[in-house]
Formats: C-alpha cells, sequence, structure tokens
C-alpha cells in the first residue's frame, strides 16, 4: 500500500535552519552505522590450508577460516592491500601483469588469507549487521565466525552480505577472506588482495538497501531550463516479522547548505519484505554540475516507522544534462562539450592497485593540470572514492564493465555497477565492455549487447551506453545496436565514412593515442627498455597525440576521446619487454611525473598559455651533434636560442609542435612565445646543470589529516650547486621517517625499475616436524582437567607407534564414542626461544581434542576440520618438550593426523626504504597516523647534501571505523 503524505513543496528560509537542525538530529539518532574496516586485519601470503575450503558442513570453516585459529604472527595489514607490489619481478613471470611472480606458476605467492576480529556490543542485538566488500583481486571465499558466507570471483566488483545471523552479539568475530589471485581478468596488472575499502553496516530492521538510493533530475527536454524536476527512488528492506509502515522523508540542500526542499511518501512493507518508493520534487534555478563547476547538492533521506528514525542516509548529487548527438557529438548541460579524456588502470607507483583515497584526489588533479576532463574506468568499474573525487573536483567519467554478457551473473554484476554508481553526477556514461573481438560483428554479441543497454534504460536512463569498438567501418553486430559508437583507434577517413553512412549515430573516440615515450629520454633503448619521448613512437595500431588530436579537433560530432592513457601503469611493456616492466603509454608516469607530451595536451586542452622545450640540456660528448628541439605551445609564434644566439622563429599551427635541429653546446636552451600582436607572452628554458649535490624534497601538502589515511606525496629531486633539477641524476636515495607518519611506497617512473616499491617487514620462520607419535585408548576428560597421561614423566614406551611419514595421517581410533591420548616429543634450543614466538599447528583432530605442553593445558578444538594453531611460547623450555593431546572420537572412525608441525617465529625486520633517482625524479608516499603533530622525513644519499621536510597531520574526525 503506498499513501501519499501531503507536504507541499516549499522554499524554507525562517524555518530552514530548524529543519537543518531536525536532520542533524535525525543522524544523531539514526541506528545506521556505516563503518570503516580497514585497518588491524591480519595477514598471511600462501596457500597454507588448502583443506579449508572444506564444503562438507556449515559454520565450522577450518585453518584460518576457523574462529579458532591463532594468527597471532601474522603481519598486521590496513585496508586497501596489494600484496603483488610486494613481490619480486622474474623474467620468467607474465610481462603482461608486470613480471610480478604472480600467477599459476607462483602458487605459494597467489593465495593469500586475511583475518580481522572486531567486538559487537549486546546493545546492537535486534539490528543487522552488513559485511561490504568495495573489491577484492580476486576470488574470495569470505567467513564469518567459521560460516562461510559468500564466494565471490570478480576482481572488480563490490559484494556484500547481510551477516546479522551468524554473529555473536556481546561477543568476538572473526572474519576470514581467503583471496585467490591465481587467475588474472586483464591483459594489465591487477594487484592482488583486498584492495579497496571493507565496510560494516549496522541498520535497524527496516532500512535503505545497500545502494538503494536514486536520485535524479529531469529538464524538459533534457535542456537545462529554471526548473528541474528531482526523482528520487529509495529502495528499503523490512527484516521485521510484521508489517512496517515506513515514511520516507527527503530534504535537498544546497551546494551551500541551505535546506530547499523537503518532501515525503509512505509505504507499508510487508513482513520481510523489500520495496520501492518513489518520490519527487522540483528546483527552480538550479546550479548545474560541470567539470569547471562542479556544484553539489545533498539528499538527505530519513525512514521513520511508527513515528521512529528508522534509517537516514546522506547522497551527494549533481543536476547536469549529458547527451551524445550525431553532429554536434557530447553535449553537457545542452553545449557542446569536447571530452579531453584519458583511460587509466588503477596502479600507482609504490601501493600498486591500494590506492588510499587521498591518492585518487592526487592523480584527479595531476590530470586535470594538463586539462583532462574526463576519465575512462578501463576496464572495470571503478572505485567509488574515485567517483567521490570525480564529483568533487570535477571530472566526467565513462564508467565501464569488465565484461559482456546477458547472463544471470553477470547482469547482477552490471546491475550493481549501475545501482552503485548512477547517483555520480561525475558518470557520464556506460561502456559495455572493450574489444571483444572475436564475437564483436556476430548478431549474438548484438543481442548481449542490446540486453545490457535495455536494461540501463530501466535503472538508470539518463545516461546513454557504449562499446569501446576497436573497428573501423563496420556496422555489424555490437556497432549496429550500441547507442553511441566507440572509437578504439581507427581514426581517419574510414571515420567519416562511417558517419556519413551513419549519420544518426552518435561517436566517441573511447581509446586514441598509445603513443608510448620514457620519461626524460630520448632516444629508443631497447637493452633498457625505454623509448625516446619525443611522440614519435607508437605501436602499429595507434598514432601520435598530434595525429589524432588534430583528427578529433576539426570534428565535433566526434565528441572528443579518451587517451591510452593518463598514467603508466605496470604490465603491458610496450615495444619492448623485460626488463621493462611496465607501460609507456602515460602521458604522466606511474607517479604522476609528467612527460613531454602533458605540455601537448596542455597546449590544445587548456587556456593557459603554454611554453615546453624538450630535451633537456645535458649531452657531455654530444658537443656539435645535432639534436631534435621541440616546443610543445599555444603561442603564436616561438622563437629558439641558443646561448642568446636566435635559432629562428616559427609559426604555430593550431594543435601542433614545432622542431628544430640544434647543435650542441652545453649552456641555456631557450624560448620565448608571441601572441598574435607579436607580444612575448611566456618564457622558457632548459639549462646545462652541474653535478647532483643535494637533495630536495617536496610534499604536495604542508598539512594532511590524522586519520590515518590520508597522504602526503613527496617529491624527491636531485640539484646541482645552483639549485637546479639535474634532469640526468640517478642517485640511490635512503629515506627514514620520525613522528606521525608511514612510509607506503616508493617510486621513480622508471619503466624497467626492479627495485622494490615497497619495505615491508620480513618474519623469519623455522618449520620443525614433528611426526613421531604414541598413542593409546584411554579416558580423557571431556575438559581441561590433566591425567596423568598428559604429564612429561609418563612412561609411554608401551603404547602404539604412529608415525606421520609412514601412515600418512590415518585415523587411528576405530570406533565412535571412544577416546585415545597421543604422545610426542619436540627438542628446542636456548635461540628457538629467543625468537618472537612458538606456534604448533596441527593439520586435523577427529572429533575433538585437548591439548597440552609439558603438563599444561594450551588449548582444545571441537570440530573435526580444524587445524587449530596454538601459540606456545610460554609452555616451552630449551631442552625436551612433551605435547600431550586427548581425543574424543564421537562418530566414525577418528583420531589426530600425527602430521604436526611448529614453527619457531624470529624477530621481525625490514629493509631501510630506499628508491633511485630516474631522470632525476623519485616519489615517496606517506601516510598520517591517527596522532595529531607532524612527521618529518629525512633523505640522504652518498655524496649529496641531505634533505628534511616537515608535514603537519592535523586533528580531524576520522572515518567511522570498527575498532
Ligand atoms: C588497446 C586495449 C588497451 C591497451 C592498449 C595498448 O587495444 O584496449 O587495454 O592494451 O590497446 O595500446
Amino acid at each position: 500500500m503506498k499513501m501519499k503524505i501531503v507536504l507541499p513543496c516549499r522554499i524554507l528560509s525562517a524555518g530552514a535552519c530548524a529543519a537543518l537542525l531536525a536532520a542533524q538530529l535525525a543522524v544523531a539518532q539514526s541506528p545506521r552505522a556505516h563503518l570503516s574496516l580497514d585497518a588491524g586485519w591480519k595477514f598471511h601470503l600462501g596457500d597454507d590450508w588448502p583443506d579449508a575450503l572444506h564444503l562438507e558442513n556449515s559454520g565450522t570453516g577450518s585453518g584460518p577460516a576457523s574462529e579458532r585459529f591463532a594468527d597471532a604472527y601474522w603481519r598486521v595489514v590496513n585496508l586497501p592491500h596489494d600484496w603483488a607490489v610486494e613481490l619480486p619481478f622474474d623474467w620468467a613471470a607474465d610481462g603482461s601483469h608486470g613480471f610480478k611472480t604472480l600467477g599459476g606458476k607462483y602458487p605459494t605467492n597467489s593465495i593469500a588469507w586475511y583475518r580481522r576480529t572486531f567486538e559487537l556490543p549486546q546493545d546492537d542485538e535486534g539490528k543487522r549487521i552488513w559485511l561490504a566488500f568495495d573489491g577484492v583481486f580476486r576470488d574470495a571465499t569470505v567467513w564469518v565466525n567459521g560460516w562461510c558466507v559468500r564466494r565471490h570471483e570478480g576482481g572488480y566488483y563490490p559484494f556484500g552480505e547481510d551477516i546479522t545471523d551468524v554473529l555473536h552479539f556481546g561477543g568476538t568475530n572473526t572474519i576470514s577472506v581467503r583471496v585467490d589471485a591465481t587467475k588474472s581478468e586483464g591483459w594489465f596488472y591487477e594487484g592482488a588482495g583486498i584492495y579497496r575499502h571493507v565496510w560494516l553496516d549496522k541498520t535497524a530492521p527496516v532500512a535503505i538497501a545497500p545502494d538503494g538510493l536514486f536520485v535524479g533530475s529531469k529538464f524538459e527536454n533534457d535542456v537545462p531550463a529554471d526548473q528541474v524536476a528531482i526523482h528520487v527512488g529509495a529502495h528499503l528492506l523490512n527484516a521485521l516479522t510484521n508489517a512496517a509502515l515506513a515514511v520516507v522523508n527527503c530534504e535537498i540542500i544546497s551546494p551551500e547548505g541551505k535546506l530547499l526542499r523537503e518532501f515525503s511518501e509512505s509505504q507499508t512493507l510487508p513482513r520481510q519484505s523489500k520495496g520501492a518508493v518513489k518520490l519527487e520534487s522540483e528546483l527552480s534555478s538550479p546550479a548545474l554540475w560541470s567539470p569547471e563547476s562542479p556544484k553539489l547538492y545533498k539528499l538527505v533521506t530519513i525512514v521513520s516507522v511508527a513515528g521512529k528514525i528508522s534509517d537516514q542516509k546522506e547522497v551527494f548529487f549533481g543536476i547536469r544534462t549529458v547527451g551524445f548527438d550525431p553532429t554536434n557529438g557530447f553535449l553537457l548541460n545542452g553545449r557542446h562539450y569536447e571530452l579531453h579524456g584519458t583511460c587509466n588502470h588503477q596502479d600507482h607507483a609504490g601501493v600498486g592497485a591500494a590506492m588510499p583515497d587521498a591518492l585518487q584526489e592526487f592523480r584527479v588533479k595531476k590530470l586535470k593540470e594538463f586539462g583532462c576532463n574526463a576519465i575512462r574506468t578501463s576496464h572495470n568499474p571503478p572505485t567509488p572514492e574515485l567517483l567521490d573525487v570525480c564529483d568533487r573536483l570535477g571530472m566526467l567519467v565513462l564508467d565501464e564493465s569488465r565484461l559482456m554478457g546477458s547472463d544471470s551473473e553477470n547482469m547482477k554484476k552490471w546491475d550493481d555497477q549501475i545501482r552503485r554508481d548512477r547517483d555520480h553526477p561525475s558518470v557520464a556514461i556506460w561502456c559495455i565492455a572493450n574489444e571483444q573481438f572475436a564475437v564483436q560483428d556476430t548478431p549474438q554479441a548484438a543481442s548481449v549487447a542490446r540486453s545490457m543497454q535495455d536494461y540501463v534504460q530501466q535503472l538508470d536512463p539518463t545516461r546513454p551506453v557504449t562499446y569501446a569498438s576497436p573497428e573501423d567501418n563496420v556496422f555489424r553486430g555490437i556497432n549496429s545496436v550500441i547507442g553511441v559508437r566507440g572509437w578504439n583507434y581507427h581514426y581517419g577517413p574510414q571515420m567519416d565514412k562511417y558517419h556519413a553512412e551513419h549519420p544518426k549515430q552518435p561517436n566517441v573516440g573511447t581509446e586514441q593515442a598509445s603513443v608510448v615515450g620514457t620519461r626524460g629520454i630520448y632516444t629508443n633503448d631497447q637493452p633498457r627498455g625505454y623509448v625516446a619521448a619525443y611522440d614519435v613512437v607508437w605501436p602499429g595500431w595507434t598514432t601520435t597525440a598530434e595525429s589524432w588530436w588534430s583528427f578529433f579537433a576539426d570534428r565535433p560530432w566526434l565528441s572528443g576521446a579518451f587517451v591510452w592513457t593518463g598514467f603508466d601503469y605496470r604490465g603491458e611493456p610496450t615495444p619492448y619487454w623485460w626488463p621493462c616492466i611496465n607501460s609507456h603509454f602515460g602521458i604522466l608516469d606511474t607517479c604522476g611525473f609528467p612527460k613531454d607530451v602533458f605540455y601537448y595536451y596542455k597546449s590544445w586542452w587548456t587556456t593557459n598559455t603554454v611554453l615546453h622545450l624538450l630535451p633537456h640540456w645535458n649531452w657531455p660528448g654530444r658537443e656539435g651533434e645535432e639534436i631534435l628541439v621541440e616546443a610543445f605551445s599555444n603561442c603564436k609564434e616561438v622563437e629558439l636560442f641558443l646561448n642568446g644566439a636566435s635559432l629562428g622563429k616559427q609559426t604555430m599551427k593550431p594543435n601542433s609542435k614545432l622542431s628544430w635541429q640544434v647543435k650542441y653546446a652545453p649552456g641555456t636552451l631557450s624560448a620565448k612565445g608571441f601572441d598574435d600582436a607579436s607580444n612575448i607572452i611566456a618564457e622558457t628554458k632548459a639549462e646545462t646543470t652541474g653535478d647532483a649535490t643535494q637533495i630536495q624534497l617536496t610534499p604536495d601538502r604542508r598539512t594532511i589529516n590524522a586519520d590515518g589515511e590520508d597522504v602526503a606525496v613527496f617529491t624527491v629531486a636531485a640539484l646541482d650547486a645552483q639549485g637546479r633539477g639535474v634532469p640526468v641524476a640517478q642517485n640511490r636515495i635512503n629515506f627514514t621517517i620520525e613522528g606521525a607518519g608511514k612510509i607506503i611506497g616508493v617510486g621513480n617512473g622508471d619503466p624497467s625499475c626492479h627495485e622494490p616499491d615497497t619495505f615491508v617487514p620480513n618474519v623469519p620462520m623455522r618449520n620443525v616436524a614433528v611426526s613421531d607419535w604414541r598413542w593409546q585408548l584411554a579416558e580423557v576428560p571431556h575438559n581441561r582437567s590433566a591425567v596423568p597421561e598428559y604429564a612429561n614423566n609418563f612412561d609411554d614406551s608401551g603404547w602404539n607407534t604412529l608415525n606421520a611419514k609412514t601412515s600418512g595421517g590415518e585415523l587411528t581410533i576405530k570406533t565412535e564414542n571412544t577416546t585415545a591420548i597421543y604422545r610426542a616429543h619436540l627438542t628446542l634450543t636456548d635461540e628457538d626461544l629467543n625468537g618472537s614466538g612458538v606456534q604448533i599447528c596441527f593439520s586435523g583432530c577427529d572429533d575433538e581434542g585437548w591439548y597440552f605442553m609439558n603438563g599444561q593445558f594450551v588449548g582444545e578444538s571441537h570440530d573435526w576440520q580444524a587445524q587449530p594453531i596454538f601459540d606456545i611460547k610460554k609452555f616451552v623450555r630449551a631442552g625436551d618438550n612433551v605435547i600431550a593431546v586427548g581425543v574424543n572420537n564421537s562418530a566414525g572412525q577418528g583420531g589426530l593426523n600425527p602430521n604436526v608441525n611448529v614453527q619457531i617465529i624470529g624477530h621481525a625486520s625490514a629493509a631501510p626504504w630506499s628508491r633511485s633517482l630516474f631522470s632525476g625524479l623519485a616519489q615517496i608516499i606517506v601516510q598520517s597516523t591517527r596522532d595529531a603533530g607532524e612527521f618529518k622525513l629525512t633523505a640522504t644519499a652518498d655524496g649529496l647534501m641531505l634533505a628534511t621536510a616537515a608535514v603537519q597531520t592535523q586533528p580531524c574526525a576520522p572515518r567511522p571505523s570498527v575498532p
């Protein structure tokens, strides 16, 4: 039943304050808690518990999946975390994924476990508790308190579960996640692990469903005007065993924080059901969202049941129109808007795929510096926080699916992606897939594309759909049904022909360029895997920045395009293979340092005056040789000088660049840029520098938040005695840090650098097999009480023998409801006891066990699948030790599996952080702790004056999180 509550739309002025106050009160009263679950996970690399995927029974995960598993010596990591970035390089590994020792050939590096425990207060009883993963690479199995609650394969899709039923309210809860990154999904570096955020959401039984709010705006005829209709869709869940009348109240808050509208609807939700409520309102004179002016409104949705607030959620949204027109190309707010886009993978120096949100922001700002106004999230759905940044900073997004498919599983993923992302004003278009060479022209692919496209109409009729097609004038299969024809490469006359033959279909350059260049390198160097950065090297299927952009700039109907790529990324080393381990396609390198081509795009994609010369001017030994000098500029004319002597003035054609051949002499290469009236509007120079004498450290921000998440990104440079950056410096720099920060990664943009990006602590471990056992049927108390057979001095010489090597884990108790005791010896040295721990790992005890060491109780197990581990450091001594286990076999055959391993764990140590400069630069990323104050980073290198830089960490309210 649906009832309209009559609450006239009104502009609130005097009452606004009171209503805002009411909204704030609602936040406080709402039972919803959206808690970060990123901090304090335990991590173990290795598939050491292959049996943990047992599917025989419910609620009794084994190995790390079991609640009772001891993970005391596992490493502590905070999410997002990518273990692939921590692995070494190997020429025999998969180059397209960056030569990391991951995948089928490296089984011990390809499966890992994460565990996290948390307390739930008794007060939470009655709430619904949801566990949500933004993305795990890949193939995740999730247990909560030993219950397998989810298997999820796709590495780029969010997934979540209502885990209320299996939780201990008023007790400790354990989440275990097994991640299997053996298989890959793309042909580029993809990372490994829980590389996106994890959340714990607590709600009342009547609540807004996950991703259950949609807010859309619609102008009459889709042309911005004074009035805009606002549509809200609220999906609700009722977990109660009785029906509930849910009243949904929405408030719209202006970008300046003023309450503008309040409107309501209500609906009766039957017991244990889902329901959708539609609400409508309107706004006058809306502030439009655009990359240049990213105005965000806020929708506050409050759900009440029987006069009490049951849920409250806030969503930011933007008011704008997007469309693709066959003649006028992309339209933003009704006007032609050229897409200056870049394709990007989620991968950054130092951290790989695991990007703190602040780094997403850092990257988006870098892209904006050269006029990029759109990102294609190639070739997968993005991390949601990237979209938040794009909304806030003004960056359009082409939101791409990983694979095509109209099967229920793929459609579910497509549905999840659209529901999650559709409130973001930055998202301008959906993309069903990239380059499906084998099937794209078939009628089947056309049908699948149509199904995916039609589905978008149901969930989000405001945005068009494209497909990144690697074809020229082909109007078959997907291209014949897709709303917007996407063009991966194939620019040229074929595009014009296609457009003439299909004049009603809009177009967009989904992927162009793919020009390659290594930052600061000006000759191709195959042995080292470098390519010249002159915008002259491109693989066969691609072209230079200048050619593709000149073509697109002349054709507004093409809508602009997305360059492959904004940033370099690991994997796809092109055109050279090993030792090169990452791509060179970026306008920026993996750190975000600009390559020269950055200035080409900046010249033609921004209104700033640009004048940039390349190459650098440090060429000792090449005196008198001709060197190609280029100018990327948007000045009308550019005059070049060497040591003050003019080398000629040239006129710049729009969308082009200028070049000179210059006989090298050390000194100053300089240029002046002129406008139409021959006024000098820009000057630049490249000087021959001396050798490096000092280090320079420059953070991107001097103050960051003390929330344990924010990061400062430091540029590390080498300067000569006159303070000039030395473009060829390669010094190895060492880093130390003091205070409220921790280093999380280093990089330098060198596509062939095999130095580590992270310096994670290594914990030495020695394994001692305990395989020689004696056993005897005996009375065993079903509790922690000791019996004489557990004592060290008990004489077991007459007992049966059992050896793991010969028995192969044989079950020795043949009858049910029978008990037995097992005994073995363990010899340890003084040195063994000086480490950080000793733990004993059993590979199975059927059905129950009580474990004793030197006569003292160390733990118990009650599940034949469990592979219990006990910390025994405090129970052991140098010399002989006796392990005794009382076992109860309650069903079938049983006993102790004699394959037992003792781990002697040393002290963790990590090598000091360091990185070499590449073409004069390196990058170091420092994350705040939760302590307000400051941290000081110091950089040292042999023969160079050290540098220290301080960053303040300011007090802030950290993200609400699970303690
Ligand atoms: C495209 C592909 C991209 C990347 C690029 C390299 O065909 O879509 O993922 O591989 O080539 O030029």
